[in-house]
């Protein structure tokens, strides 16, 4: 168990003696995956990584990190996370903004700030704001009846896209609108209403992960491409098969809006290529698993980036390792069998690189990734793909 103990204390803002020899407290909101594999980064470079975790056997929890449960709906819950702590930062966008606003008016440093970090967490809100700031978004509008989808659709044609403007991931809260009854059934369920989009026809998905450190330095990661499967991002590709100058349009841009957004820390960039056009969609300050490929794949992984970055150290190199760097997730089968008894067949495949996140095994639920690096993108993947279906009971 932690030495930092586990429910808040009765003094919430008493700040907890700091732990001998660490180089740095960072306390990050949320103990998931993401915060697992900082906790990996956070290890080399002797910082104390503290979670915010809803139960003692989360994925950072099990890893070792230090940790505090409570509820990131708590305000308490997050000064208490957040005491004696050099910085604090995230895991997942599921913290009520104005949480984050009042810890801010409180001094407490948040790498990102909250008006950056509301970028993620409202899909409305940041389609406005990239669209004011000049970035090439898709057309949208803010629906919460089915008149207004329907006038959308006489502009823009069915099917359209629905989805709701928070608490969404991994395509949940992604909704096919193939006419006005279905959008009336899925308004229905959504109290804040829907963003909507016409379904766009996607050439190609582009993902990039840039820092911005609390000092302004900046470092760009290569261009990914990402492939989802019913809307859940199944393989990252690195480096992304589009022309250079493409390529260099992605990075500026990324490197661009993490200036406008006066972010700290990571921003990962999702863009559509379209016939026509390279269109934001959306994006996360924070690890993001497009960014899973750094850890073998690049000279600095984005978790310990993201520790440099939060703490105003000197960034890492972000040069790619390999000519060629396939990711594949590991995704819960159908069947809710756990991944982890099928560890050695898949480590038999050839430079695979397995990573397990200790989560409970459930259908359709991200519990892993597996990271091939090559000098060719087809094979790498292969490998990949070999490994993530051992993984998944298949084959
Ligand atoms: N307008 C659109 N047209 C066609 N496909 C779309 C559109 N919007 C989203 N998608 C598909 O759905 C996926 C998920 O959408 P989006 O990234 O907006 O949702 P999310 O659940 O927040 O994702 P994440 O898991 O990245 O947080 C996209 O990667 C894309 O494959
Ligand atoms: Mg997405």
């Amino acid at each position: 168990m932690s030495a930092l103990g586990t429910a808040p204390t009765e003094e919430p803002r008493a700040e907890p003696p700091r732990p001998p020899l660490a180089s740095a407290v960072v306390a990050m909101v949320g103990a998931g995956q993401l915060a697992r594999m900082t906790h990996q980064a956070a290890i080399a470079l002797g910082v104390e990584l503290r979670v915010l975790a809803g139960r003692d056997d989360e994925p950072a929890v099990r890893a070792g990190a230090s940790y505090r449960l409570g509820s990131p709906d708590r305000l308490d819950d997050l000064r208490a996370l957040a005491a004696g702590a050099d910085v604090v930062t995230f895991d997942h966008e599921g913290i009520d903004p104005e949480h984050l606003a009042a810890l801010e008016a409180e001094g407490v440093p948040l790498a990102p700030g909250a008006a950056a970090k509301l970028l993620a967490q409202d899909k409305l809100h940041a389609r406005h704001r990239f669209a004011q700031l000049g970035y090439p978004v898709p057309p949208f509008a803010h629906a919460r009846t089915q008149d207004a989808v329907v006038a959308f659709a006489a502009e823009h044609g069915w099917p359209l896209i629905g989805k709701a403007p928070r608490g969404g991931y991994d395509g949940r809260g992604v909704f096919v609108l193939d006419d006005a009854a279905a959008a009336a059934r899925v308004l229905a369920l959504q109290p804040d209403g829907l963003v909507l989009e016409p379904h766009l026809p996607i050439v190609r998905e582009l993902a990039i992960v840039v820092a911005r450190s609390a000092t302004g330095e900046r470092v760009a990661y290569p261009v990914a491409e990402t492939v989802q499967r019913d809307a859940m991002c199944r393989e990252v590709l690195v480096p992304a098969e589009v022309e250079a100058p493409l390529a260099a349009r992605v990075r500026d841009l990324a490197l661009r809006l993490a200036d406008d957004a006066q972010v700290t820390g990571l921003l990962a960039v999702e863009l559509f290529q379209t016939p026509d056009a390279l269109l934001v969609n959306e994006v996360a300050l924070r690890p993001h698993n497009s960014g899973h490929y750094t850890i073998e794949g690049c000279a600095t992984s984005q978790f310990e980036q993201h520790l440099r970055a939060v703490l105003g150290w000197p960034l890492g190199l972000a040069t790619q390792l390999a000519p060629a760097v396939a990711t594949v997730n590991v995704v819960g089968p159908a069947d809710g069998s756990d991944p982890t008894t099928r560890l050695r067949r898949a480590l038999a495949v050839p430079g695979a690189h397995v990573h397990l996140y200790g989560k409970t095994p459930a259908p359709g639920r991200k519990l892993g990734h597996v990271t091939v690096l090559g000098d060719e993108l087809e094979a790498a993947r292969r490998s990949a793909r070999e490994a993530a279906s051992l993984l998944e009971g298949d084959g």
